[in-house]
């Protein structure tokens, strides 16, 4: 079955994880930004949907919130997963991004969701968002949050719904 996978990705750790996803499924699936390819996908040429990005101030890019709005009914006839990149580690939290981002029709229909941690490289920001994050981080060091085991078993599982 062909997958589209749809991320929205501000610093690109949400991209890898969507091409990384796409790359393993094979089988024709492909990975689009959002903000830059999805209008060209067209939906009915894939029996599955994998959405999600990265978290900043607790949401995802609106692009991706319209997105999954306007097309909730052709997602729902779909195979359904979601996924989220976020430094938060606490399950009940990413239960709270996935319920405050994405519609809840999706929510409920997704059959999967998964979290693969986050990552920030302070050097990709701008002097008034380094200060920010000095604040929350505590310090002015990287963030190195990903967690490549909770990706590659998101495949995993990905895989065998689809197969
Ligand atoms: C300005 C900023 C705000 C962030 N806010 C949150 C947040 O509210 N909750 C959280 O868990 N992670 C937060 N993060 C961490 C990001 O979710 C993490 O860096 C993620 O890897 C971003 O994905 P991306 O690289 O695809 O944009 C924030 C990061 C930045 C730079």
């Amino acid at each position: 079955m062909k997958t589209l996978v749809v991320y929205a990705s501000k610093n690109g750790y949400s991209r890898e994880c969507a091409q990384q996803i796409a790359s393993n499924l094979g089988d024709g699936s492909v990975a689009v930004d959002c903000r830059k390819e999805a209008k060209k996908a067209n939906l009915a040429d894939f029996g599955a949907v994998v959405l999600g990005g990265g978290i900043h101030v607790g949401k995802l890019p609106g692009y991706l919130r319209r997105y999954c709005a306007k097309n909730t009914a052709e997602l729902i006839g779909k195979r359904i997963a979601l996924f989220l990149c976020c430094t938060e580690t606490d399950p009940a939290g990413h239960q709270k991004y996935f319920d405050t981002n994405f519609p809840v029709e999706l929510v409920q229909q997704a059959q999967l969701k998964g979290w693969f941690g986050g990552r920030i490289i302070v050097a990709e920001h701008n002097v008034v968002t380094r200060a920010i994050l000095k604040k929350i981080l505590g310090n002015g060091d990287d963030f190195r949050g990903e967690r490549p085991e909770s990706l590659r078993a998101f495949i995993e599982d990905f895989k065998k719904l689809v197969s």
